[in-house]
């Protein structure tokens, strides 16, 4: 007999609670998250819940809101619409770009500077001050309360060059939480010298996963293991979730990650006990840095879907070194990490591939003893899946 429709293809994978206890046995036995956790909506809308409703959000680059009027958007899994906007008082505020009138964007593509100090829909003109207060709404009644109608959307704060957004001020963290190295580095006198975007058809785990651990090095990445051996790098994982880090240390003789592994004019921005190693740290939910001895790197994700998601790199090095002096340098950073970058594209996209292709019984494999950042990160994943997943059982 013919098979019927509904036996002829297989369902899509889903989550189990079983498959997310398994991340959670002792290391020994422990597995990898399950790939449903990749392609699975349940999964994406778990993201949403256990990580992007929550906490603290890298939601744009100062260097993106520098004068009045200018605004960035970001993109997340539980809130699309948060725009960080520059006020004409130089203030940084926090608002929705969507129309409180009938819904219209009063912004279109991911950055830009609104014209007039205000930001005015397209639609039927209603019209707001910079920092989200209705100042015209056109043949709205007198006695509608128009201060109810304003487009704030929550908080900001601002960390060396990155504004981390929240709808509120988030209990656990009232200001955003970084690592040590962060905390002692120069954040405040960098200077951003080089921005790109790039869409990355993999989920925004697979990529943190990534970042978490350096034993894909030798394989991925000939250059980098040349200059931060594999084997010469170690992981911090705290288990308060706001962050996980891992620290590398630079091969002999070299000053920096580089082309020619020389600072060739940049400042020291790291503290002196942190030079001579890289400390990386995944601020959760959605920040991944690089503090280099001389510059940093970042990344923010911003899934835009269960396969991909969008990525903004920046470099950002000490604005004293003038621009002509540092210029050639900069350009072999550039030439460096764009390399690196589009090696861990290449294989986050093919990762997600082949977790997409995967037969729906494929079980998550073990982890090596050398991840154990990946280990710590999936591990709090499991547990906030696991935490959603029970309070709705119950
Ligand atoms: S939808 Fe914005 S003014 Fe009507
Ligand atoms: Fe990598």
């Amino acid at each position: 007999m013919a098979p019927s429709r509904a036996t002829a293809f297989e369902s899509p994978p889903r989550l189990t609670r079983s498959s997310l206890e398994a991340v959670l046995a002792s290391s020994d036995s422990a597995r990898s998250l399950p790939r449903a956790a990749f392609v699975d909506p349940l999964g994406y809308r778990l993201d949403a819940a256990c990580f992007f409703e929550r906490a603290w959000l890298a939601a744009a680059h100062e260097g993106d809101v520098e004068v009045p009027g200018a605004w960035s958007r970001h993109m997340n899994p539980a809130r699309r619409d948060l725009t960080v906007v520059r006020c004409a008082d130089l203030e940084l505020a926090l608002v929705s770009s969507t129309c409180r009138h009938r819904g219209a964007p009063l912004v279109e593509g991911e950055r830009g500077c609104a014209a007039r100090l205000e930001l005015v829909c397209p639609y039927h003109g209603w019209t707001y001050d910079l920092d989200g207060t209705l100042r015209r709404a056109p043949g709205l009644a007198d006695g509608v309360d128009r201060d109810a109608l304003g487009l704030h959307a929550g908080v900001v704060a601002k960390r060396g060059p990155i504004v981390f957004a929240a709808t509120r001020t988030p209990e656990a963290a009232p200001t955003p939480v970084l690592p040590p190295w962060l905390e002692r580095a120069e954040l405040d006198v960098l200077r951003r010298v080089f921005t790109a975007m790039h869409v990355v058809a993999a989920n925004w785990k697979l990529l943190v996963g990534n970042f978490q651990e350096a034993h894909h090095f030798p394989h991925v990445h000939p250059a980098l293991e040349a200059r931060t051996p594999f084997a010469a790098s170690s992981s911090v994982t705290p288990d308060h979730g706001h962050w996980l880090g891992g620290v590398m240390e630079l091969a002999p003789g070299l000053e920096t990650v580089s082309g020619t592994g020389r600072r060739e004019g940049r400042r020291w921005i790291a503290a002196p006990e942190d030079r001579g190693r890289v400390h990386d740290a995944w601020i959760a939910p959605n920040l991944l840095t690089s503090l280099q001895p001389d510059y940093l790197l970042t990344y923010r994700l911003e899934p835009e879907a269960p396969d991909r998601t969008r990525v903004v790199f920046a470099i950002d090095v000490h604005a004293g070194a003038p621009e002509a002096e540092i210029a050639d340098g900069v350009a072999d950073l550039v030439a460096f990490w764009s390399n690196v970058n589009a090696e861990d594209r290449a294989i986050c996209e093919a990762q997600q591939r082949g977790l997409a292709a995967a037969p729906n019984d494929h079980e998550a494999g073990p982890r090596a003893s050398s991840e154990d950042g990946l280990d710590a990160f999936e591990r709090l994943v499991a547990r906030a899946y696991l935490d959603v997943l029970g309070r709705d059982d119950a």
